[in-house]
């Protein structure tokens, strides 16, 4: 008979609860696919009498979770309690360097050490796989380490933090300030109590960097993110935006240009009638232009008990079918250095004014923006009441560079009453 494919599990939270209730559930198809058992042996968590709803009677148990990637009877350990160092990392290396495979959801752990432990895996010869740990259920480190194995990625972009895509597409729907729309998502269980790590673009960024690595055959660099989080997205810009035919989301970019990789996590505009535009709620959508392909789109569930497991699952099938593949998609020796773009690429920008409603001031600022070469699209100056007259602008394809010289010297002028606004417009 074959022998099975045995398991710990490290964390038996949402996600480590959800694994063992899948493995439970669906054992027998899991063997009839894998054309073995996939077996949980030995479980580690913080507190062993606490209730989790599922029957751990049958397993045996660790305090100390790096005591399963020392056990006999385990073969692959599924990391996920979390933290980018401490128990998480010591758990993971010591399975790698024991020859065990891993399986984790680890993003944080997986952008500041994934380089090493990648080489780690492959000098052991097992795998570290971590599908869960970008989009949540979305297999798309399996597209891009294997569907789209053929193509040449020219760019990766996506929506990848649920909680910022609730949060942006409430204060849309609702009108509501993003403070208020924000203790909802907390009330729900959107937003941690601590939502500083989702909502400043960190827990997004940490995703990029992954699909950066494998898109672009680059080492994880999660230190060159440009990040910027949605804190200052006001309800003035997402109106402005939707009345000009854009939304306003939490937008991932990585893409390979002249002068290096270029990695961006910040608020942009996409078409409000493009997939992107039209993703509500906590959903994750992840868009990847190839050059034989074209573009695909990849939509789902980006976080939760059953998304989460059921990326984790994906993966312990792929190894008990015996199914082992660089971590980054290429021997991990391989991966560049790649340098950050500093200029990044060009594109279109959203821009918004607060100026004193004089008369002349409209011709200086389109005097100004010419100057740098920035050429204006579109215009639109909204009605007012008092002194100031906001003045939204959408641009042409710009640098970035040229932008920003033109907004200081606009900052400067006498007639400006506030800074300006400059979102980035990114199409699809
Ligand atoms: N939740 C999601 O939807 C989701 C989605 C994608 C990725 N992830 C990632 O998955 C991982 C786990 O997330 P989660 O939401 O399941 O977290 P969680 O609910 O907080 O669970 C963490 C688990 O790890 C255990 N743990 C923490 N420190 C430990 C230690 N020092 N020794 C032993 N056990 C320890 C905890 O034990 P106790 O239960 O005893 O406290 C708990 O069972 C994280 O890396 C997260 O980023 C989560």
């Amino acid at each position: 008979m074959t022998k099975p494919l045995k398991i710990a599990i490290a964390g038996l939270g949402t996600v480590g609860g959800g694994i063992v209730k899948m493995v439970q559930k669906h054992g027998a198809l899991l063997e009839k696919r894998a054309g073995k058992a996939i077996e949980i042996t030995a479980v580690s968590a913080r507190s062993r009498g606490k209730d989790r709803g599922v029957d751990l009677s049958g397993y045996a148990w660790e305090d100390n979770p790096v005591a399963l990637s020392q056990r006999d009877d385990v073969d692959l350990v599924i990391e996920v309690m979390g933290g980018e160092d401490g128990p998480a990392k010591a758990c993971v290396e010591t399975a790698l360097q024991n020859g065990k495979h891993v399986v984790t959801a680890n993003k944080a752990m997986l952008a500041l050490h994934g380089q090493s432990m990648a080489e780690m895996a492959e000098n052991s010869g097992v795998a570290l796989r971590y599908e869960a740990a970008v989009a949540g259920g979305i297999p798309i480190v399996k597209a891009l380490t294997e569907g789209l194995a053929g193509n040449g990625i020219t760019r990766v972009m996506g929506v990848m933090n649920g909680t910022c895509n609730y949060i942006l597409t409430e204060m849309e729907r609702t009108g509501a300030a993003y403070a208020d729309v924000l203790k909802d998502a907390q009330a729900l269980g959107y937003a941690e109590a601590d939502p500083s790590v989702d909502v400043g673009g960190i827990d997004a960024a940490h995703k990029l960097s992954l699909l950066s690595s494998v898109a672009f055959g680059t080492k994880v660099d999660f230190a060159s993110v440009q990040i910027e989080g949605i804190e200052r997205v006001s309800l003035a810009d997402i109106k402005n935006a939707r009345d000009m035919g854009f939304s306003i989301k939490l937008l991932g970019v990585s893409r390979m240009n002249a002068d290096g990789l270029e990695q961006r996590m910040q608020p942009c505009l996409v078409p409000a009638n493009s997939p992107l535009g039209q993703l509500d709620g906590v959903s994750n959508m992840v868009v990847v232009d190839g050059d034989f392909i074209g573009q695909t789109v990849y939509q789902g569930p980006g976080a939760g008990e059953g998304p989460t497991a059921s990326a984790i699952l994906g993966d312990v099938m792929d190894i008990a079918r015996g199914l082992v593949i660089p971590v980054f998609g290429q021997p991990a020796a391989g991966l560049s250095n790649s340098e950050a773009s500093r200029a990044g690429s060009d594109a279109a920008y959203y821009l918004r004014f607060s100026l004193q409603d004089q008369a002349g001031v409209l011709a200086t600022l389109a005097t100004i923006l010419g100057n740098f070469g920035v050429s204006i699209n579109r215009m639109h100056q909204y009605s007012h009441g008092g002194q100031s007259a906001p003045l939204v602008i959408v641009t042409h394809a710009t640098s970035r560079t040229a932008l920003d010289q033109a907004l200081a010297e606009i900052s400067a002028l006498p007639a400006s009453l506030a800074a300006p606004i400059a979102l980035r417009i990114e199409t699809l």
